[in-house]
């Protein structure tokens, strides 16, 4: 959703507080409902309620004894007729209690002040010079020196310090689901190493995808408890999901190819996988539910455009449906049952622990091996690739900061072709072209993937840090150094699966 003012500027050292914003903000704060009625507007409610002020003493005796802001706010818009016309030297005090009141009830508006730093916080509407810069840039930015005012007060009371700790010392226990796959794997490393105090449960089936020797270092971690078992099974999860706060939903079954040769185990764990959480999330009033998905559920794009939060859901392969449907379970716990939920559609992610049955961790070690590595097709469908702990961070950034019942679609800036992959990889190992076997192409195969995360940038201040040419060497270098981690993968099972999708396709 675009807000009239909601452009972001972010410039050297100047970063704008946005109408979108101070929407958020309001959304959060206690006196929503009051002043909501249309388009927020902080400016120009101060700016009525200062002009009562003037009118009449008894009034402003009345107002200065109000408890709150808000009550305030609320005597002067009862006395609506009596409006002067001098409100200059009123309404900057009224605003600035108006905002004080908001940071001292809200932790998330306190939290998002504290965020900006030593930054210069403006309002950036271009109809209003006095609150804001105007439209010529030469405004008085009056709302943004307010902000700043009480930022430097809460730093010199080293607030910052005390909000912090607390968020970071409070105990919270997470369910996990499919922490035995890749992105579950790098997630839970990232959230133990980040949040001392946090618990983890791990529910997984432990498929083909689940390896529990990836998180064979958290053995005496006594934060951390594995449990065996099937999303579908509605005894395991109620016992995984016991007294948690919050649940992280990974597992599923995650690969395209697999999807096409049997569609039936996507139905069964995406979607009714995700339905029995869903439902013992609500039995046992979890705070919490988030829902980890993916960009594909969008369908494929042409040349131009990217997918965003609003766009239609058009998914293409048995895997992506199963994926759609799942998202709009989700989406139906919580506008059926009220279920606390989020979700995030994440594009291509890249990293440690990836089964080597995905382009990049297939291509990395079957060049260590020696063997060739089969590109679809005429190599130029593109992925927009994602380091998984930017990933990792988007998803803590949501379930810490993000509104319930919202969806954030989450990409890497990092467009690129199967073919540019391929080469990256090829020069990393010093191989050449000979090694690449052109395969016939894969069944309905989305042609371009690309995220627009203006959402989630904008409003939970999350970008992806990990450049994609540090990440994919990183990445490479691990696959070079674990190779043990994935020649016990690359057996058994793995080679029968590799013999029906690749050496049965010609
Ligand atoms: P993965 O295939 O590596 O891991 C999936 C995990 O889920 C495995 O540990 C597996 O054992 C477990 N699992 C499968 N079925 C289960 C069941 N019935 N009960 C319990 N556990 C079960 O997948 P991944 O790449 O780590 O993806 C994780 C999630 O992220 C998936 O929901 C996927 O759709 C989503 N996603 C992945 C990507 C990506 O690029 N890999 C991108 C966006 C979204
Ligand atoms: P993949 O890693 O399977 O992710 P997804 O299909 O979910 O995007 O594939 C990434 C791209 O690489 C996709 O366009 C298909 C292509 N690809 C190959 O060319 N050869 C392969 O062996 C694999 C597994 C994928």
């Amino acid at each position: 959703m675009q807000f009239r003012d909601s452009k972001l500027e972010t410039s050297g050292n100047i970063i704008g507080f946005f109408e979108r914003e101070f929407y958020v903000f309001s959304n959060f704060s206690s006196f929503q409902v009051e002043w909501c009625g249309r388009t927020w507007q902080t400016s120009e409610h101060a700016y009525q309620a200062s002009h009562f002020f003037e009118t009449d003493p008894d009034l402003v005796e009345q107002i200065h004894k109000a408890k709150s802001a808000h009550d305030a706010y609320k005597i002067a818009k009862a006395n609506k007729d009596k409006v002067p016309k001098n409100w200059e030297d009123i309404k900057i005090p009224i605003m600035e209690d108006i905002i004080r009141n908001k940071v001292e009830q809200n932790p998330y508006v306190l939290h998002k002040l504290l965020q900006t730093e030593n930054k210069l916080i403006i309002e950036d509407s271009p109809y209003d010079d006095f609150w804001g810069w105007g439209e010529n840039r030469t405004g008085r930015n009056e709302l943004g020196k307010i902000w700043m005012k009480i930022r430097e007060e809460l730093y010199q009371q080293k607030t910052k310090d005390n909000y912090l700790s607390q968020s970071t010392n409070k105990e919270r226990k997470i369910l996990i689901t499919g922490g035995a796959g890749f992105i579950g794997t790098n997630f839970i490393y990232y959230m133990l190493k980040k949040y001392p105090n946090y618990k983890i449960v791990n529910l997984d089936k432990l498929t083909y995808a689940g390896n529990l020797k990836n998180l064979e270092s958290l053995q005496d971690n006594p934060n951390y408890t594995f449990i065996k078992g099937d999303i579908c099974n509605e005894e395991d999860v109620k016992k995984a999901m016991k007294d948690c706060d919050w649940v992280v939903h990974f597992a599923a079954e995650s690969h395209v190819d697999r999807s096409i040769m049997d569609p039936d185990t996507f139905i069964r764990t995406n979607i009714l996988g995700t339905n029995v959480l869903l439902r013992i999330a609500k039995e046992l009033g979890i705070k919490r539910f988030h829902h980890i998905s993916t960009d594909e559920v969008f369908g494929e794009l042409g040349a131009d455009g990217k997918f965003h939060e609003l766009m239609a859901y058009n998914p293409r392969s048995p895997y992506s449906s199963s994926k759609a449907a799942s998202d709009h379970l989700v989406c139906a716990y919580f506008h059926t049952f009220g279920l606390p939920i989020t979700i995030s559609n994440c594009s291509n992610n890249y990293g440690p622990y990836q089964f080597p049955e995905k382009l990049i961790p297939l291509f990395a070690t079957n060049l260590i091996e020696d063997k060739k590595i089969p590109l679809y097709g005429d190599g130029l469908n593109i992925r927009d690739w994602i380091h998984v702990d930017d990933h990792s961070s988007a998803v803590d950034l949501i379930l810490h900061e993000g509104k319930i019942g919202e969806t954030y679609c989450v990409g890497g800036d990092s467009e690129k072709t199967n073919l540019e992959i391929t080469h990256l990889i090829l020069n990393y190992f010093n191989k050449g072209e000979e090694m690449i076997e052109r395969v016939p192409d894969r069944r309905g195969h989305d042609r371009r993937y690309a995220i627009d995360f203006s959402k989630i940038k904008n409003e939970l201040g999350w970008e992806p840090k990990i450049n994609f040419e540090d990440g994919i060497k990183e990445t490479l270098k691990w696959y070079k150094e674990n190779i043990n981690w994935w020649k016990e993968i690359k057996s058994g099972e793995y080679l029968e699966y590799y013999e029906k999708q690749y050496i049965n396709r010609k």
